[in-house]
């Protein structure tokens, strides 16, 4: 991978490979979903490994198991009230993410990756799924940190949790 690509990657994305769940997708009734948002249906979950995670947080991390249902697929936007998010794959475990330059054009895709391992996306740069008739069942994790800065979380997660 060039110096180039990683720099860039930077920009969009922070990779937590060492970041492990253990978490039985079975224990969840998906006849109950706890909130349901155009055709994505969430349950919350208990991730004790969070709190191996120590960040000054202004609420506390909220963890959901989503399932994305296949009739619709995650148009573009920016998340809103939470700070940042960490995504888990679970089926299927690798799917594209698309980052824009302009929130009300798919075509203005300025950086693409592929999810390969629990991941934090950039979620303040708008971003979409290309995901019209999948199924998605993901682990997200909403954080709402004091003081919140792209570059410095980069940091301070790298540190502790990438390769
Ligand atoms: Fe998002």
């Amino acid at each position: 991978m060039s110096l180039i690509t990683t720099n860039q990657e930077k920009c969009f994305i922070l990779e937590l490979p060492k970041f492990r769940v253990d978490f039985d997708i079975k224990t969840i009734d998906l006849n109950k979903p706890d909130d349901v948002w155009n055709g994505v249906r969430n349950y919350k979950i208990d991730l004790p490994e969070l709190s191996s995670i120590s960040y000054d947080y202004r609420e506390p991390p909220q963890a959901w198991l989503t399932h994305k249902l296949p009739e619709y697929y995650i148009k573009p936007h920016i998340d809103t009230d939470r700070d940042a998010v960490l995504i888990i794959p679970i089926d299927p475990k690798h799917y594209d993410i698309h980052f824009l330059s302009d929130i009300s054009n798919e075509e203005s895709i300025i950086y693409t990756h592929q999810y390969r391992c629990p991941t934090m996306p950039h979620a303040k740069v708008p971003h979409f799924i290309n995901d019209m008739n999948v199924e998605r069942f993901f682990i997200q994790v909403s954080f709402y940190f004091k003081d919140f800065n792209w570059e410095r979380l980069h940091e301070n997660f790298a540190l502790h949790y990438r390769r």
